[in-house]
């Protein structure tokens, strides 16, 4: 086996990592209680690299986890912790006065072993539940409120009324969900790393069986043609919990950024937006660019409002007008009409030819820069 210099021991101080190159591969190097080692760099994940990671004394050995979403390697064997089967490869090292050699090939091979993920086959394999026929209603409502000192919510009300009239007028499948009723936590920014952190399915969703975004993902992408989404205004703003939900659908426009796969395809999203004082359209325009980013198409008008003005703050009365005024009957109404309208349209499109006008990975400015630490 040959054996090739890449870095010198002063580079490699002790408690230390590096990431070289060996021909073509990336390798970590540690330095940790007098010994170097070296293991591949590519997570068997999803290639997050592991020389950036964290080393810690765990599960009776020294551990690196990867920085991307934690998967953990033992930075001698390359084995994954207890109850894991996956084997990262492993170099051979030498010291020969100051200079760290490292074998040019592995001398154990890296193995991905089966990870079940079988909750998850439908996401993964994107079983589309809609058909040419069906008429897939989604109500999302993102007020947030103590189900325990339940209030009348005037967004949530007009979402109920809205979904209550595609039923009996049109047959329509509706569902509803409560996004505060949902236990789902807050994305935690693996973009930030690298655009192949982010990853489909969500690596949240991945790690935490419980996380109530899995429901949104399978109704929204999945099963509904309809989105329709309903808000507060709070402080000129849609609901703080529409913006955790929206954080965490990164997952599904960056499946353009990353392979050219539009995960939204000819559905219509349509909006709730109500409010004791106004922005209401300012609200509209937030929504509605994240709605065609993700591929959402809108009927025309496809947000129904209601406010009182920006001296409205006897908020009680807000709720006494609301109920009695048929404008949001109406509305709500004919916005499901022209939603319905809208939808029977695009079912006839082929979306076989529907492109996303997006960035791509390789329309970064940076495309030709390597990053020396990537794998990618
Ligand atoms: S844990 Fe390493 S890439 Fe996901």
């Amino acid at each position: 086996m040959d054996f090739i210099k890449v870095a010198s021991l002063s580079e490699l101080p002790e408690g230390s990592s590096k990431i070289v190159k060996v021909k073509n591969s990336k390798v970590a190097l540690f330095h940790f209680d007098g010994k170097v080692t070296a293991i591949g760099n590519a997570c068997l994940h999803k290639g997050g690299p592991l020389g950036l990671g964290c080393v810690e004394k765990k599960h009776g050995g020294t551990f690196v986890a990867c920085p991307w979403h934690g998967w953990e390697y033992n930075i001698e064997t390359g084995k994954a912790p207890p109850g894991y089967k996956d084997q990262q490869s492993v170099y051979e090292i030498k010291i020969e006065d100051d200079v760290i050699l490292i074998s040019e090939e592995p001398i154990v091979q890296s193995i991905k072993a089966t990870h079940d993920l079988s909750d998850l086959a439908d996401l993964i394999d994107l079983k589309y539940q809609t058909t040419g026929t069906s008429l897939n209603i989604l109500g999302i409502s993102t007020t947030n409120m103590n189900d325990n000192l339940a209030r009348f919510s005037t967004s949530e009300n007009a979402l109920e009324k809205a979904l209550a009239y595609a039923t009996e007028k049109y047959g329509a499948e509706t569902k509803m969900i409560k996004l505060r009723q949902l236990n789902f936590r807050h994305c935690e920014g693996y973009y930030s790393q690298h655009m192949n952190a982010c990853t489909w399915p969500c690596s949240i969703t991945e790690m935490d069986a419980k996380d109530g975004m899995t429901q949104v993902y399978r109704d929204m992408v999945l099963w509904a043609d309809i989105v329709l989404l309903a808000t507060p205004i709070r402080w000129g703003n849609a609901s703080s919990l529409y913006y955790k939900m929206a954080e965490r659908l990164n997952t599904v426009q960056n499946q353009i950024t990353l392979n050219k796969n539009i995960l939204i395809k000819n559905k219509v999203a349509a909006f709730i937006i109500t409010g004791g004082q106004d922005n209401i359209q300012s609200v509209a325009g937030q929504l509605m660019w994240f709605f065609t980013d993700l591929g959402f198409v809108f009927p025309p008008f496809s947000f129904v409002g209601w406010s009182r003005g920006w001296t409205a703050e006897d908020m009680d009365k807000n709720v006494l007008q609301f109920k009695k005024s048929d404008y949001i009957k109406r509305t709500t109404e004919e916005m499901i009409d022209n939603c319905i309208e809208t939808i029977s349209q695009i079912k006839k499109m082929n979306t076989i030819k529907i492109i996303a006008p997006k960035p791509h990975r390789q329309d970064s400015l940076s495309v030709d820069i390597e990053n020396p630490d990537m794998n990618l």
